[in-house]
């Protein structure tokens, strides 16, 4: 009931109007995911991994939410502040547009861009995408309410299903946003994948909008990954706990411990497991025994760490040519405009 607040001067009947909210096909994982096999393709490597997408169970996307104050991890308020300073830089750069936001969650961000097309007169568009339909529904209906003009189509799924199931849009041109430095958790050949999606997506002229994290001290990195509350460690367990109920495991949460370090030769931060003692776990749904010697690790998450000109390069080199580029005083982080030029 509390939804539509008491200032909202538009009825709940024609907000709704101007929400679109589509269920991607398979929105719950292709089956040969969903079932485990990542995990145990994982768990039987020489360097033990856990796929990144059992992070994010309800308790693990609180957490993140949590991680992106914490005083030492300096990405997101970083980025906040170079959308509040230069978005409407942006909205001048790229005049009407429709905003399509790959991993949406909160939309928190999204004001800060929604705000500057609102003030220049532009018709607004927004078309968030995340695999999590209850955010995106409850952040889409608050974003009616404060933008009274406002149309959301909103897909819930993967970023591929996503990109592969676009409509058309009304607009002139469209911008794909793709914040808070997620690229850097691709490895390379996913990042490689991920742009023939999105050059696929994009038409002749149409707009990107990139948030990366920079190359910087092991200092400041490895703080803002083993921070000093331990809310990263809890979020980095918590993927013990989903395994566990999720397929019937017995993870010992506590003889894991967390630890990230930044490997300067590959420039990303890696987050770790660490198991305590040699032990056994056992994941009896997907009938999976797997041995652990006292000290081994289980890489989790890979965060890259990137450099404007070289990342430049790259964008150029799948025909997505440079605009302009924004960096804090520090060069922390960066947000990088460009366009798609296919001739
Ligand atoms: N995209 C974020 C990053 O690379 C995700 C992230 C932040 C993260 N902290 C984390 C992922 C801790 C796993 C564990 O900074």
């Amino acid at each position: 009931m509390s939804t539509f607040s008491t200032t909202t001067k538009q009825s709940p009947s024609l907000l709704e109007k101007r929400l679109q909210i589509n269920y991607l096909s398979s929105s719950n994982q292709p089956t040969n995911q969903d079932d485990g096999k990542d995990i145990i393709t994982g768990l039987t490597q020489i360097q033990k991994r856990l796929p990144p997408r059992y992070f994010y169970d309800d308790k693990g996307s609180q957490l993140f939410e949590q991680i992106c104050e914490l005083p030492e991890y300096y990405p997101t308020r970083t980025e906040a502040w170079l959308l509040q300073e230069y978005a409407s830089e942006i909205a001048k750069l790229t005049g009407a547009c429709e905003l399509v936001e790959l991993g949406s969650g909160s939309s928190t961000k999204t004001r800060l861009l929604l705000d500057p097309y609102q003030q220049q007169g532009y018709p607004l568009r927004y078309v968030p995408i995340d695999v999590s339909g209850g955010i995106l529904e409850e952040s889409s209906r608050q974003l009616l309410i404060d933008y009274p003009t406002l149309e959301v189509q909103g897909q819930v799924g993967t970023y591929e299903q996503a990109m592969s199931q676009l409509n058309p849009t009304p607009l002139p041109r469209r911008m794909v946003s793709f914040l808070g430095s997620t690229l850097g958790n691709f490895t390379p050949q996913e990042c490689d994948r991920f742009f023939s999606q999105i050059t696929a997506l994009l038409e002749e002229g149409d707009y990107f909008l990139l948030g990366i994290d920079l190359q910087k001290t092991k200092e400041v990195l490895e703080a803002a990954y083993n921070d000093a509350q331990g809310v990263t460690a809890e979020f980095n367990q918590n993927m013990l706990a989903h395994l566990n109920w999720r397929f019937r495991g017995n993870f010992e949460l506590n003889s894991f411990i967390h630890k990230a370090i930044y490997n300067q030769s590959q420039t990303q931060i890696e987050m770790y497991l660490y198991s305590q003692k040699s032990q056994n776990v056992c994941l009896e749904s997907l009938n999976l025994m797997i041995e652990f010697e006292a000290g081994e690790k289980i890489l989790t998450e890979i965060s890259r760490k990137f450099n404007v000109e070289q990342m430049q390069q790259y964008l150029q080199a799948q025909g997505l040519k440079s605009i302009q580029a924004w960096s804090d005083p520090k060069h922390w982080f960066a947000l990088l405009l460009c366009q798609l030029h296919t001739s």
